[in-house]
């Protein structure tokens, strides 16, 4: 059995996107497998794939399909009971951890894939509406999803009576108004109920309590768009590629100083060092200072870890997090302050100010972090950095407050020389030797 990519495989084709194109490379088999069996059939076949969510926390996607409260055969729920409540699938397509850049070229490339998967997924858990929320400025992407999805209901993929099989599905593409925070699955629900997005107390997570507080599964992009080629090849067949308890291939996002940024679908469980063969090395005359496995959500890493395996417990064992597999790759040309400025300047801007520790924290954070690289900063700065970090590191509302302490606190324990060589007189760096971050 090959061990092929799956994901990408038809990035390549003329006109990837069209649904002709899709249909030629055996698109929507899934579905057909899928529609022959039962929908606790696709929620167990899934579950017992190991399929794990690609969005950065890596929940197992078949369990979370599996909370959804169902009626039992024969029951009649009770009116406004759980399981008499409509279901909705809504697809997090708001891509935007920094460096995280793959489900945006997948949904350009082949849409279907995630339109397939979406029909498949809704069966699963007997939603009849479903929604794909994208990030907004993505315009292009919007464009190509809408038209895809007009193949789809012009073909029976998607409406009433879906392929003969009974089943009825309504998808609708949504375009958020540009907020990170809108990534945070409670957060995007207020977002496409109209209101403004900020995350809610969870529990009742959304499998319980969702859109319309209604039973609800919130997916990942590249999650939903691996599923119909678990329902064409089978369990056995998605659990030979990766690890063991992390299987399948995924899309590794590699940004920065390499020879071929770009996406690398891989086996879970690869290594940096490995990708970066693929990806050419660092570039030419230059080392590998740091790189984070994981957007800037995660803590930084350095060649220490280029043998890491890139799976869930792999970057767990290491006190880090897979994330997002966005690896940013910075070489020794890069000032450690600089790179977690930028980041510090993101999360202050984007902290969405429900809660104090995260709305005041990233504030004084990115002030501090900007002292640091005009030259005003003092040695007690460091400590003060380290001090905010700690009262905002869980203790805010949501994770994007944890999100904004990490790179502090792991580039300080990392580079504290660094650090102290701004003291007096700011950035000793000459910034425009880095192509990361030149003005
Ligand atoms: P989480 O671990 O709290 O939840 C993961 C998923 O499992 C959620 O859908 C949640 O509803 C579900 N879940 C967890 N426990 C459950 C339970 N007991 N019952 C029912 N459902 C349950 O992680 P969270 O906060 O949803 O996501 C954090 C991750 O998001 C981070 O690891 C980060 O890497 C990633 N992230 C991704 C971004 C992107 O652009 N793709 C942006 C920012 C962060
Ligand atoms: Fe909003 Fe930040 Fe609090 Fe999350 S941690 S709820 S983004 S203020």
């Amino acid at each position: 059995m090959a061990l092929a990519p799956y994901l990408s495989r038809y990035w390549d084709t003329p006109e990837s996107w069209t649904l002709e194109s899709y249909l030629a490379h055996d698109g929507y088999t899934g579905l057909r497998n899928a529609l022959a069996t039962d929908p606790d059939s696709v929620t167990s076949t899934v579950l017992d794939a190991g399929l794990r969510g690609r969005g950065g926390a890596g929940f197992p996607t078949g369990r979370k399909w599996s909370f959804i409260p169902q009626a039992k055969p024969g029951e009649t729920p009770a009116p406004g009971s759980p399981e008499g409540k409509p279901k909705y699938l809504v697809v997090n397509a708001d891509e935007s951890e920094p460096g995280t850049c793959k489900d945006m070229p997948l949904m350009m490339a082949t849409p279907h894939v995630l339109i397939e998967g979406v029909i498949i997924a809704a069966y699963a858990i007997r939603a009849s509406h479903a929604f794909i929320y994208l990030r907004g400025e993505v315009v292009p992407v919007l464009r190509r999803l809408q038209v895809a999805v007009a193949e789809a209901y012009e073909a029976g993929y998607l409406g009433k009576n879906i392929q003969g099989s009974g089943f009825d599905l309504e998808l609708v593409v949504h375009a958020g108004a540009g907020a990170y925070i809108c990534g945070e699955e409670t957060a995007l629900l207020d977002s496409l109920e109209g209101r403004r997005g900020q995350p809610r107390l969870r529990p009742p997570f959304p499998a319980v309590a969702g859109l319309y507080a209604c039973p609800t599964v919130v997916n990942n992009v590249e999650s939903i768009a691996s599923v119909p080629a678990i329902l064409q090849n089978g369990t056995d067949w998605f659990r030979s590629m990766g690890s063991e308890k992390s299987p399948g291939f995924t899309l590794y996002s590699l940004s920065g100083h390499v020879a071929r940024p770009g996406q690398y679908e891989a086996p879970l469980g690869i290594t940096l060092r490995e990708l970066l063969e693929l990806a050419g090395g660092i570039r030419e005359g230059h080392t590998l200072k740091f790189w984070t496995p994981g957007g800037s959500s995660t803590p930084l890493l350095t060649d220490a870890h280029l043998d890491m395996p890139l799976d869930y417990e792999g970057c767990a064992a290491e006190g880090t997090m897979l994330g997002t597999k966005a690896l940013q790759i910075f070489d020794d040309t890069t000032c450690v302050v600089r790179a977690v400025l930028r980041w510090s300047e993101f999360y202050a801007h984007e902290s969405c100010g429900k809660c104090t520790p995260c709305r005041e924290g990233t504030y004084w954070l990115k002030q501090i972090m900007q002292r640091l690289e005009d030259g005003t900063a003092s040695e007690d700065d460091i400590e003060r950095l380290l001090d905010i970090s700690d009262n905002v590191f869980g203790k805010s509302f949501c994770a994007l407050g944890d999100a904004a302490a990490t790179p502090i606190m792991s580039s300080i324990r990392l580079f504290r020389d660094e650090y102290l060589a701004h003291i007096p007189d700011g950035c000793p760096f000459d910034h425009r030797r880095s192509t990361v971050f030149a003005d």
